[in-house]
């Protein structure tokens, strides 16, 4: 049995609350940490260090759990470049655009839809990113979600069938039909390769009514709820995420007291909500809409991630820390609570605890940054901190 020793940390984020200063933070100075089959071995001191048949020397630098991204959109074909240039010319984002994805999507081969997710996963893990949460919703036909979904789960088990992403065109004046599709037929196709079930319930996509009965299906054969909620304006999608016993609702732009209150109410006794807010600040950025309100979910005691929507409309950024810098500057988060969200947040909205967390048994995904603190990711934006990254205990 090999293992690899990372020593002389400057800083160490364990996520292990209590165990170091920074509450939930758990950071350790000073600190080794021992990897043995991809998974922590160790963790104190670096003056107790054991000995190791590897040496990684982080030479006083931050060393932080890898980042957990539990919302992207990787399968796809073609860019929006031109929409994007539109918005910034003053253009309003409406999701319209989802379609030309599709077009785009179910136009490619296998080879190139391939080709795509594997350099964005691979763009992602050079930033930091170990975990990644992978969904389809640019088939939108039996085959073209079934492969979606197939090409997906190569690269991760974090894989969500989205379905009801919007209704696609063929179906426009037959939206019953469509929801009777995905339910019966791409479900079943979907099935074998998915993890999660995911619908965009939003006003010009699925109604409350729409959503349910799709949601209902995937968990009825096993699947978990995530949902996009809340992201355009006001709805019903929080909600009913939280009557659904979701893992997460996703964007939260948009709340009202009582989404607000209702999330809060799925607090569990580790004091943390069942139901996470995953805020996808991407997204704002590259649609130039008003950032969510973390400080608010924060406050009413609402547990929330941060991921990147990866996707080639609304967000077509792969970069947790980018994530975290607009977190920090727009959502009123601070420095510590937004690296949280990318990594034990993130984690929490997969129901994953072998991730976002450096503790003896935990997966050794760990990211070592050109920096002494974690303070660096959001005050040093646009920067390549992450100087490595080990990915299973394997330095990448
Ligand atoms: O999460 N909101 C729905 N889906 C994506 C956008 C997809 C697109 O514009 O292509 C999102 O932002
Ligand atoms: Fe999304």
């Amino acid at each position: 049995m090999s293992s690899l020793l990372v020593d002389n940390i400057g800083e160490l984020v364990t996520n292990v609350a209590g165990s170091g200063e920074g509450g939930p933070l758990g950071i350790r100075r000073r600190a080794a940490l021992l990897v043995e089959e991809g998974e922590v071995a160790w963790v104190g001191p670096a003056a107790d260090a054991p000995a190791a048949d590897g040496r990684i020397d982080a030479a006083g630098a931050a060393v932080l759990p890898g980042f957990v991204d539990s919302h992207a959109h990787l399968v796809f074909a073609g860019d929006r470049a031109a929409e994007f240039a539109a918005r910034m010319a003053g253009e309003p984002y409406t999701g319209g655009g989802i379609r030309t994805t599709v077009g785009a999507t179910r136009a490619a081969s296998d080879g190139e839809l391939r080709a795509t997710v594997r350099r964005l996963r691979a763009e992602a893990l050079r930033q930091g990113t170990t975990t990644i949460e992978i969904k389809s919703g640019y088939g939108l036909t039996v085959a073209d979600e079934a492969r979606s979904l197939r090409i997906a789960a190569e690269v991760t088990g974090e894989t969500t069938f989205l379905g009801a992403h919007v209704v696609p065109a063929e179906y426009a004046d037959r939206p019953d039909e469509y929801v009777g599709l995905v339910c019966g037929p791409m479900l079943a196709a979907a099935r074998p390769y998915a993890r999660w079930i995911d619908v965009f319930c939003e006003r010009g996509a699925f109604d409350a009514d729409h959503a349910r009965a799709i949601l209902t299906c995937g968990q009825a054969v096993g699947l978990d709820v995530r949902v996009h909620a809340n992201q355009l304006g006001p709805g019903p999608g929080v909600r009913l995420g939280v009557e659904l016993g979701a893992a997460s609702v996703d964007h939260c732009t948009h709340l009202t007291d009582a989404d607000v209150d209702a999330l809060a109410s799925t607090a569990s006794d580790d004091g943390q909500t069942a139901t996470v807010a995953t805020l996808l600040p991407g997204a704002e950025f590259s649609t130039r809409s008003p950032y969510p309100d973390a400080r608010r979910l924060l406050d009413a005691g609402v547990t929330v991630a941060l991921a990147t929507d990866c996707n080639p409309g609304s967000s077509y950024t792969s970069s947790m820390p980018f994530c975290i810098a607009l977190a920090v500057r727009e959502m009123r988060m601070t420095p510590a609570e937004a690296v949280w969200a990318a990594t034990a947040g993130g984690a929490r909205a997969l129901r994953r605890d072998d991730v976002g967390v450096l503790r003896p048994g935990a997966r050794a995904d760990l990211i070592i940054l050109d920096a002494p603190s974690h303070l660096h990711l959001a005050y040093r934006p646009g920067v390549p901190l992450v100087r490595q990254v080990l990915h299973n205990g394997v330095p990448r």
